[in-house]
């Protein structure tokens, strides 16, 4: 009896106080990696200095895991407070179907307008002139990540375009290292062969097929190149026999495998492994062939809840989130660029120097995400995982079976 009214009064006396009561807030992403859980804990850390409490939802698996489960849990009545997507088209369904909150107020008090960049990833959330999620980060899959050691000990420079690597494979392989990691998730293949599409066939090619869904130009000579390479990826990849991409990383990290195509979020599995840039590992924006990065990357949206203080408490997220003190902390550990212009990046390593370059001087393209939908994006992920596993499947076939899924894409 005696410890309820104890409990009552502290309750009363916060609340007359006026003093924050520490709100849980339950926030959902798929950073498990090393290198994501370092950065995503400068969210947390930032968010409960506020005086809430980040709830960490933390779902293993990668993102194809984990977004089916974060919408059928909002779709299900069983709301987080806060739940990551990539740029784009991902939550389009949710917001079109009343279940996420409006973040206007927030956006125009803290002028988003003025300080996120490019402008495309502000508009990417705003729906019917209404604002629903925050983009905290510029991520790109354009690049080539390669050991030092692996090349040091097959006795071949370090390669300083797709053309070299290739032709470095066989003196890899002589000296027992895998010429590319590659994880075995779906999305990592059909990754790497978007990367090579932009390389090797240019911004236009790769924006009349994921933008304009031409499906003549995906079934014509300039893709049939990049199937090209695809094969010579697959081929140098044959050994890799991991699946998560942090696992390709560390192939890489540790001299095992000589190079891995993947997204900056990489870095951060450097960083952890405390290897440096220029030094222990190199890194090749567009493949050392086309200096351009794609607009990747994170945004987070906040379901509708109806608890008061909740909802209170995600406006006091979505502007941590995006203030610049965070933006940088976060974004040095995850290995991407911050969307805002106005921060100091001068902790910034050789790798994120090269991108926020390209970024300045607007080398970039839209990410698949951000072209088509999560449904035919999830197809060319299947295709590229059965070219990727079967060696008989000639390119030519897996051309074919593209450019039929490019004429049906939305
Ligand atoms: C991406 C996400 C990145 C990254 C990666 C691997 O979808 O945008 O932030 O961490 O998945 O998990």
């Amino acid at each position: 009896m005696k410890v309820h009214i104890f409990a009552a009064a502290l309750a009363a006396s916060v609340a007359f106080s006026g003093a924050a009561r520490a709100t849980d807030l339950e926030v959902t992403h798929w950073w498990t990696s090393g290198g994501e859980a370092a950065a995503v804990a400068e969210f947390a850390k930032a968010f409960d200095a506020t005086g809430n409490h980040w709830v960490d939802g933390a779902i293993a698996g990668g993102g194809d895991t984990a977004r089916p489960i974060m919408i059928s849990r909002i779709t299900g009545g069983d709301p987080m407070g806060a739940t990551q997507f990539n740029h784009g088209r991902q939550a389009e369904e949710l917001v079109q179907a009343g279940l996420m909150r409006d973040l206007t107020d927030v956006a125009e008090k803290e002028h988003w307008k003025d300080v996120i960049r490019p402008a495309s990833l502000l508009t990417e959330c705003t729906v019917d002139g209404k604002v629903y999620c925050v983009p905290i980060n510029i991520h790109s899959w354009q690049w080539l990540w390669l050991s030092n050691k692996a090349f040091e000990d097959a006795g071949v420079p370090v390669p300083k375009n797709w053309d070299e690597f290739v032709a470095a494979a066989p003196a890899l392989e002589k000296a027992g290292k895998i010429p590319l990691a590659v994880g075995r998730q779906s999305w990592q293949t059909s990754g790497a062969f978007n990367v090579l599409m932009v390389a090797i066939g240019g911004k236009d090619i790769y924006k009349k097929v994921y933008a304009d869904k031409d499906a003549k130009v995906a079934a014509g000579p300039e893709i049939a190149k990049v199937f090209k390479a695809a094969d010579d990826a697959r081929k140098m990849a044959a050994k890799s026999n991991v699946q998560d991409w942090n696992q390709a990383t560390n192939l890489v990290i540790t001299g095992a495998a000589g190079g891995q195509i993947m997204g900056d979020w990489a870095q951060g599995e450097f960083q952890v492994a405390k290897q440096v840039a220029g030094k222990d590992y190199t890194c090749l924006p567009g493949l050392g062939v086309n200096a351009i990065i794609s607009t990747d990357g994170d945004s987070f949206y906040f379901p509708k809840l109806s608890d008061p203080e909740k909802s209170k408490a995600q406006e006091v997220l979505a502007s941590i989130m995006l203030s610049p003190k965070t933006q940088v902390a976060f974004n040095l550990k995850k290995g991407s660029l911050p969307v805002r212009g106005d921060v100091d990046t001068n902790a910034a390593n050789d790798c994120m120097k090269k991108g926020l370059d390209i970024l300045a001087k607007g080398n970039t393209v839209p990410s698949t995400n951000q072209m088509m939908t999560e449904d035919s994006n999830t197809q060319i992920n299947d295709l590229f995982a059965e070219f990727f596993a079967n060696p008989s499947m000639t390119p030519e076939a897996a051309q074919k079976r593209f450019a039929d899924i490019i004429a049906s894409a939305q």
